[in-house]
């Protein structure tokens, strides 16, 4: 089974980036941490990131023929208006966990508002790149409830 590990903007800064708020840990080694989660119970993950739009909007659409079982994404900022982003998650049967390193609810006004988390499975946020795991274990539970 396979699933797929997909971070939108500003996520290839993860340890440059406003570290107090995203920590110190790179994406390489979001992507290690993963690699072993991932083998530990048994999944093959792929990860994909990218800055712009419409590339994750593609690699959404084609989360179907590539055969994965879930998407574990973390949709930076377009998470709070990005209506595209949004309607390609609709557009999809594969279901999405939303992911966010920070307590969104705990910032600014504007990160309050998800526009992806309504048509996602679930969302969590809050505990760092731990989340990942965490989504990753809830969509696996996920997809095996769909297919009970
Ligand atoms: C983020 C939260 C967003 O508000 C922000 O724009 C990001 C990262 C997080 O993982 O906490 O880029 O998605």
């Amino acid at each position: 089974k396979k699933y797929l590990v997909l971070n939108g903007p500003n996520l290839n800064l993860l340890g440059k980036r406003e570290p107090d708020v995203y920590g110190k840990n790179s994406l390489e080694t979001l992507t290690a941490q993963m690699k072993k989660v991932a083998e530990d119970i048994n999944v093959s993950l792929d990860f994909f990131q990218s800055n712009h739009e419409g590339d994750l909007i593609d690699w959404l659409h084609s989360a179907e023929e590539k055969n994965y079982e879930g998407i574990i994404f973390n949709p930076g900022a377009f998470t709070h208006y990005s209506y595209a982003i949004r309607d390609a998650i609709s557009s999809i049967t594969v279901p999405v966990v939303e992911v966010h390193i920070s307590n969104v609810h705990a910032r600014e006004e504007f990160r309050h508002q998800s526009v992806t988390a309504p048509v996602s499975a679930g969302q969590i946020v809050g505990f760092g790149l731990f989340g990942y795991e965490l989504a990753l274990k809830a969509l696996v539970e996920h997809v095996k409830g769909r297919e009970a």
